[in-house]
């Protein structure tokens, strides 16, 4: 008879196969499958930037993509000493950025926005590079920026040998993932001076040291017009997902009250 720690640790495993499979089904539909190079799949700039990349010693090389979404695909790349990073490319020929001008537009540290898709998207990367830089300053637990070059963004590898960490959406939870999912809010808003504004249990890495957010891309400056709106949501958001996990948690309103005490 297994014990049940055994079992447990047999179907976490089979788990974990079973995203391994479904990540590297996920890459070869999307185009990039392990034979695939960046030029099929990017157009000429993104792969001159990256070569550039290589050449100035950011990045050795490039392995698989670890992951996919409508505006960006993330690779896991290796630098000159081996150590693993992940390369966040935001994808030009995707119109879906318009959308995004109300998370620019307001945010005081980007006020010279010209028109045309490939300016909005590298700003994007930039902007989500600053958020990065701010928190990570400030100690909040975040992949560590590593660089920007128009739209390719690098930072340190969230996983091990290529496979990013779980999601919290892909995790067991307790009541101390919760609080401190709502720390993060509290030090974003109150140390970094950012609102995430896409803050969700897909956003969030359940590491063994504990949660790390990424995805600062929409992330605001306090003094954003919208911040409280996109707090609140956030906040709202994330609640949700632990009640859906059965857990017993403050009433949104009051934890927006802490915050921004
Ligand atoms: N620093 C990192 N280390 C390891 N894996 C990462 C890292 N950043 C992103 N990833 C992987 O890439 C996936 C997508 O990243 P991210 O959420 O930043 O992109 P996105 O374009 O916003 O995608 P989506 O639209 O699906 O949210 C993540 O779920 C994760 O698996
Ligand atoms: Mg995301």
């Amino acid at each position: 008879m297994l014990t049940d720690e055994l079992q447990k640790n047999l179907a976490k495993r089979i788990d974990g196969k079973l995203l391994e499979k479904d990540r590297e089904k996920k890459s070869e539909k999307d185009g990039f499958g392990k034979n695939k190079t960046l030029d099929e799949v990017f157009d000429k700039s993104t792969t001159m930037t990256v070569s550039g990349m290589k050449n100035s010693g950011i990045i050795s090389y490039v392995n698989g993509a670890v992951g996919s979404g409508k505006e960006s695909k993330t690779f896991w790349a290796v630098d000159p000493t081996g150590n693993d990073l992940a390369l966040k490319i935001y994808l030009v020929s995707t119109s879906n950025f318009k959308k995004r001008y109300p998370y620019l537009l307001g945010d005081p540290r980007f006020t010279k926005i010209r028109k045309g898709t490939r300016h909005l998207v590298e700003l994007w990367a930039q902007k989500e590079y600053a958020n990065l830089v701010q928190c990570h300053r400030e100690g909040i637990p975040c992949a560590k920026p590593v660089a920007v070059v128009k739209n390719v963004l690098v930072m340190e590898f969230v996983g091990k040998n290529g496979v990013p960490d779980p999601l919290l959406v892909e995790a067991e939870v307790d009541y101390k993932d919760y609080e401190e999912a709502i720390s993060i809010l509290d030090v974003l808003y109150n140390k970094a001076k950012i609102v995430h504004a896409d803050f969700s249990e897909y956003n969030i890495f359940k590491t063994e040291k504990g949660l790390v957010v990424f995805d600062l891309g929409s992330s605001v400056d306090t003094r954003h017009p919208n911040a409280m709106e996109f707090l609140e949501r956030d906040i709202k958001n994330i609640t949700k997902f632990f009640v859906k996990r059965g857990l017993t948690v403050t009433n949104p309103a009051d934890i927006l009250e802490r915050i921004i005490r």
